[in-house]
């Protein structure tokens, strides 16, 4: 079967019972093999996500000369080159699906002496890079984008950096991210004040690879020219996997779930509160911390749902949530109502347009608005659902049909394999209705 011609055919299984061990956090698998590349020494990466998006990063990293072994599945061990050592690749790189890949990769290798080209896949090239370009053109750096300012981009080595003062008009950790990664190599400071505080894995990360950065909820500093030393980073497991079995555990009535060890920092964590505030019963047990990240095991039992006004100060807090939430919404009591969301519009897909659509399909009357959504729950009955190159919308319907009256065919779900390959095993072990 070609990659395109992959579908799912869901129906309401068993009540869903089973402990489960989520894969790696992709966010931070992204950065992990990043820094480990560019720092002094050899850096081991455990529980690093074997998904196409990050594989796709390791991949790069070796076209620039960096050499990665994979011992065994979810271990990297990394021989750093050092800030310095990279080499001019002899094509184009892919950075596949990822966003995260291509906007990290674009301010580190603004920064390079060689050029390089960054490519990606149909949903990738899309998607807006001007938000990146734009401060990297501020620095000295030259990218060509196409005219619309989406992806191949093509980076012209070369330049000298300078550091800026960037106050981001959008809360995205990647701008932050990438602005963060041209200033290590810019000359003097680069800082970044966000809108509202983003994931802060990169700044988390280059301390604990031994560079001096200054950051606190929103801003981050630092000083180029620093060198990086080779640390062993444990990647936690990933919030945004394991939202799609908090919410099809809180839905499905009779199921018990238990997500082991689950990272839950506080900037990936706005849809437990949000499912809390509609009466979810999560609970957090065996709480520590791996790799310097909160973790818990995450306990979460069928509740009845009520609609709720998702807290705006919520959504940069659960950005790759909504696909979930909405589907908690359509099975809830009464309206739930996002807004301030347009970021939902520039995802994978414009997951505002896809939500709405596939509930739509399914019986679910959404009223949609530029920013947000209301979603009007009540009964999910059977259709034909458009993954549209998304990730997170094929594993959202595979959940609504845990509820719906009908077979849920979801088509083109290949694009599943870019952040949790094992998903539909793992769905299907704890009593999804769930077949390729
Ligand atoms: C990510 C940041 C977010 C998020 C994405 C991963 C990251 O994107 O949606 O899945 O790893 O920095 P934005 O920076 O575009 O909000």
């Amino acid at each position: 079967m070609s990659q395109q011609s992959q579908h799912w055919v869901a129906t309401a299984g068993q009540p869903l019972r089973g402990t489960l061990d989520i894969p790696g956090d992709k966010s931070v698998s992204h950065r992990s093999v990043m820094f480990a590349a560019l720092a002094d020494g050899v850096s081991t990466i455990d529980g690093f996500l074997e998904g196409e998006d990050t594989r796709a990063t390791a991949a790069i990293f070796s076209q620039l000369g960096v050499r990665i072994e994979t011992p065994s599945p979810s271990r990297r061990i990394v021989h750093g080159v050092g800030v310095d050592g990279l080499k001019a690749a002899d094509g184009p790189l892919d950075c596949g699906n990822a966003g995260t890949g291509m906007r990290l990769l674009a301010g580190l290798l603004a920064a390079q002496a060689f050029d390089s080209v960054l490519v990606g896949d149909a949903s990738l090239s899309g998607r807006p890079m001007r938000r990146i370009t734009g401060p990297l053109a501020q620095m000295g750096a030259k990218i060509d984008t196409e005219a619309d300012g989406t992806p191949p981009l093509r980076i012209h080595g070369g330049q000298a950096l300078a550091g800026i003062d960037f106050a981001s008009p959008v809360a995205s950790a990647q701008v932050k991210s990438a602005v963060l990664l041209a200033g290590l190599y810019a000359h003097g400071h680069t800082s970044v004040v966000e809108p509202h505080p983003t994931r802060d894995y990169t700044e988390r990360m280059l301390s604990a690879f031994g560079a001096e950065i200054e950051f606190s909820p929103g801003y981050a500093r630092l000083r180029g020219g620093q060198r990086l030393r080779a640390t062993d980073i444990a990647v936690p497991a990933d919030f945004s996997s394991a939202a799609f079995f908090l919410v099809a555990a809180s839905i499905v009535p009779g199921s018990e779930l238990r997500l082991r060890a689950v990272g839950l920092n506080p900037r990936r964590t706005g849809l437990l509160q949000a499912l809390r505030l509609m009466g979810a019963d999560i609970r957090e047990e065996n709480p520590s911390t791996h790799g310097g990240e909160p973790v818990a095991d995450l306990v979460v039992r069928h509740a009845p749902l009520q609609g709720i006004q998702v807290p705006e100060e919520l959504v940069p807090d659960m950005i790759d949530e909504f696909p979930a939430l909405f589907v908690a919404a359509a099975c809830a009591q009464g309206p739930t109502v996002v807004t301030g969301a347009a970021e939902l519009r520039v995802k994978e897909s414009d997951r505002l347009a896809a939500m709405a659509t596939g509930l739509r399909t399914l019986g679910v009357r959404v009223d949609e608005t530029p920013d947000g959504a209301t979603i009007h729950p009540g009964p999910l009955g059977a259709g034909t659902i458009e993954s549209h190159h998304d990730h997170r919308i094929s594993m959202a319907f595979a959940v609504a049909a845990q509820r719906a009256s009908g077979e849920v065919r979801v088509n083109d779900v290949a694009n599943v394999a870019t952040s949790f390959p094992d998903f539909d095993r793992l769905a299907r072990g704890c009593g999804f209705g769930l077949h390729r």
